[in-house]
């Protein structure tokens, strides 16, 4: 059993508590689960023992039903009912609420009457639970909750995987507290599964080994979730920006000059709810000169896609914290995330999860 505590119940966290579910219920049948040995660690032991937030539609409610409540909207294709025990507990609202989220009507946030939680509530919590990997899903932009809840995760002594683009495992500073802490730490930003900075990723990649010039590019993406009602925010957005940039410009031949390279969240179509699309386009030259240009359009459903990563995540830490690794883990960082310790060509942090998963099991 891995026992597992959430900050912020959105929609990757409804996403993935049904997702568990689901393994529990399917097994070796479940649809596109990755890595489903990790070390003897499968998804179905992953127990969630506590969960944090900060709206009154979730805070006091059953997991099971916080991961329905408005605003969250993806697809619900369990009931996580497994997790009925267990009350989302008052987090700390700190920079956690943008502007944008805090005046949208049906989106809006709804700010709990009972208090908020304090560093002291939250680590007792941590600790009363037994939580022994805890994973954060703040909203984009959010640097002091984010901080909050790794500062909370070391004193709990409780291993953090942090699946946002606010930079703790890649930041030695903070890499070294947890090192310090005897705790390891993985992230930072969750890749999809087939997600847009993949897709990006291997075309850029495909260039290089071909290699064809690129000359510019870029990747538009929308989509209708909280998450994309908070990027409407552009001060919020400057690690986003450069998590996702730096992902594709480590898989190119040589760096896009700035200007030949935009990428990031677009627009907030509600209708689209947990729908993204993504516009990405290439323009380049090869033998001769001769033009190229490419063009991708994809559309996903946005939450499963980055839940499945953290189910790999949360047994790795696991696996990482009984071989009492500590501080930040670039071997099985890079595959999961967008901006990790160390970035890799995909294939080459694929092989090195593996390699891991390898050396635990024996
Ligand atoms: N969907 C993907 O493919 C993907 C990929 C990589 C990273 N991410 C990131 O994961 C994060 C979570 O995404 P999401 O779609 O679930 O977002 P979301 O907006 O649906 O959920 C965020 C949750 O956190 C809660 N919250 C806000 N401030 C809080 C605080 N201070 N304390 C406790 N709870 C707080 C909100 O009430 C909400 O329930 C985002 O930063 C997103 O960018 C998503």
């Amino acid at each position: 059993m891995i026992r597992t505590a959430i900050f912020g119940v959105g929609n990757v966290a409804s996403a993935l508590v049904q997702g568990v579910q689901h393994c529990r219920r399917n097994g070796t049948e479940a649809v596109s689960l990755l890595l489903p040995d990790i070390g003897g660690y499968r998804p179905e032991d992953i127990e969630f023992v506590a969960a944090f937030d900060i709206d009154r539609r979730k805070v006091g409610e059953p997991l099971s039903q916080a991961i329905f409540a408005c605003p969250n909207n993806t697809l619900a294709f369990e009931d996580g009912s497994d997790w009925s025990g267990v009350t989302v507990s008052a987090g700390r609202i700190l920079d956690g609420v943008s502007d944008p989220v805090r005046g949208a009507a049906e989106y809006g946030f709804l700010p709990i009457e009972t208090g908020e939680g304090t560093r002291e509530s939250i680590v007792e919590t941590l600790r009363a639970s037994s939580a022994e990997v805890a994973i954060n899903f703040m909203p984009v932009g959010s640097q002091q909750a984010t901080e909050f809840y790794a500062e909370c995760a070391i004193e709990a002594g409780v291993a953090f995987v942090n699946a946002i683009p606010v930079f703790i495992a890649s930041n030695p500073i903070w890499a070294a507290r947890f090192a310090e802490a005897g705790l390891p730490v993985l992230g930072d930003d969750f890749k999809g599964q087939v997600g847009a900075t993949i897709v990006h990723r291997a075309l850029v990649d495909l260039f290089k080994m071909r290699n064809a010039e690129v000359d510019c590019s870029y990747q538009l993406n929308v989509g209708g979730n909280t998450d994309f009602l908070n990027m409407v925010d552009e001060e919020r957005l400057a690690s986003k920006r450069l998590s996702k940039t730096e992902s594709v410009q480590s898989a190119a031949k040589s760096r896009f000059a700035a200007r030949n390279l935009q990428i990031g969240p677009s627009d907030f179509v509600p209708w689209l709810k947990d729908r993204k699309v993504a516009f990405i386009r290439m323009e380049g030259r090869l033998f001769g000169g001769a033009p190229i240009n490419v063009e991708v359009r994809m559309d996903v459903e946005d939450s499963p896609n980055a839940a499945v990563m953290a189910v790999a995540a949360i047994r790795l830490a696991r696996l990482a914290r009984d071989r009492g690794l500590k501080g930040a883990q670039p071997d099985i960082s890079a595959f999961l995330f967008k901006h990790p310790p160390e970035q890799m060509r995909d294939d080459e942090g694929h092989r090195r999860i593996l390699e891991f998963i390898g050396r635990c099991a024996t």
